[in-house]
């Protein structure tokens, strides 16, 4: 690796190499079946996530005989190498069904969420980031998953720490590390921020001396591949991972890909290529949950396409409305921001 040629080595967990060294975010709504696939086909992606599982609604379905959980879906047949999170503060309940996705699923990877900020998960569910405050609970519990998935490897996921005035991600870190995590992914924001400020960088690059050899992925505000190259170079982490910014360019995947490994970036999709991968992320969807759900979500997988070209705001007006998939296909002709022919 030089300046010249900062081609990164693959990122090691555990037994598992992840080359490029860029994860997808587990995204709760939308990193579904047909998000991976969209990102898997368009390049540079080293680990796509689902989006988090309730343990405990894991085994509530199933004590009912239900079908297993949505959020599943795709999972066991879909290509590898592939990310399941799941969260939980019962250290039983997670580790059964750690070793379920492991073994029967064959996750690549069991992530645990210990980030996630939203009520129902961190209040209610004390689950999630309000974790962050017991660092030595989130040992324990990697220590359980781990011990359930071997030889899967388990990672965690957290934030800096519960407030500005409890940034403890040095303490939690070396707890994943020290229950035999395979890494750990910082997003550089406070549990009490939620998505607001920026994400602290320089707060996640302290955290590397302390860690004897487990990786460290940071994770926050990237959006572009120089934010991407400068992350590692100025931050020293072993990876990284992003979230919001693949929602509005899932082809910033391939795009960091090449800077990271010294080649000109790919250019843009033009308007058309956006257009044909909106159709495709819709047949997916569609696959999963019907034509009449799947338009419905559509409308909000849909409004982030665009972002920053001219004419967004009317393309995202018009796909908020969208109530057929007839509807989806005329706003994509019709109002696909520079796919408007004017004049010949
Ligand atoms: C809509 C949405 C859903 C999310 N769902 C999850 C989730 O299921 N699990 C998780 O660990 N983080 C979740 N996150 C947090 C992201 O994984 C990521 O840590 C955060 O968005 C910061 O990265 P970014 O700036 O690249 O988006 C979610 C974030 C958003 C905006």
């Amino acid at each position: 690796m030089t300046p010249d040629n900062p081609e990164k080595p693959p990122l090691r967990l555990g037994p598992l190499a992840i080359a490029p060294p860029i994860l997808a975010a587990p995204l709760a709504g939308f990193s579904n079946f047909a998000f991976r696939q969209i990102l898997r086909n368009l390049g540079g992606v080293g680990l796509p996530a689902t989006e988090m599982l309730s343990a405990r609604g894991f085994l509530f379905l199933e004590d009912r005989k239900q079908a297993q959980p949505e959020r599943l879906w795709g999972v066991k047949d879909e290509p590898r190498p592939l990310a399941v999170q799941i969260w939980d503060n019962d250290p039983d309940k997670l580790a059964e069904v750690g070793r379920r996705i492991a073994q029967e699923f064959r996750a690549s990877v069991v992530d645990l969420n210990f980030g996630c900020p939203a009520r129902d998960v961190a209040q209610k569910a004390e689950s999630g980031a309000y974790l962050l405050g017991d660092p030595q609970r989130v040992g324990d519990l990697v220590a359980r998953v781990v011990t359930a998935c071997r030889p899967t490897p388990v990672t965690a996921k957290i934030r800096l720490g519960l407030a500005r005035d409890a940034v403890n991600a040095v303490d939690v870190a070396q707890a994943v590390e020290g229950a035999g995590g395979a890494a750990v992914t910082v997003h550089g924001r406070t549990a009490d921020q939620l998505y607001r400020g920026r994400a602290d960088w320089d707060a996640i690059a302290r955290i590397k001396p302390h860690l004897k050899k487990m990786p460290l992925i940071g994770n926050g505000d990237l959006k572009t591949s120089d934010d991407v190259l400068q992350a590692f170079r100025r931050y020293g982490v072993d990876g990284v991972m992003i979230g919001r910014a693949a929602l509005r360019r899932p082809w910033l995947f391939r795009e960091a890909a090449a800077a990271l490994a010294g080649q000109p970036i790919p250019p843009e999709p033009t308007a058309e290529e956006q257009q044909e991968l909106l159709r495709e992320h819709f047949r997916l969807i569609v696959a999963q949950f019907g034509p009449e759900k799947g338009t419905v979500m559509m409308r909000a997988l849909a409004a982030p396409y665009a972002t920053g070209r001219p004419g967004v705001r009317r393309f995202r007006a018009a796909v908020a409305r969208i109530a057929t998939p007839e509807d989806f296909d005329r706003v994509l002709k019709e109002e696909y921001p520079g796919s408007l022919v004017v004049g010949r």
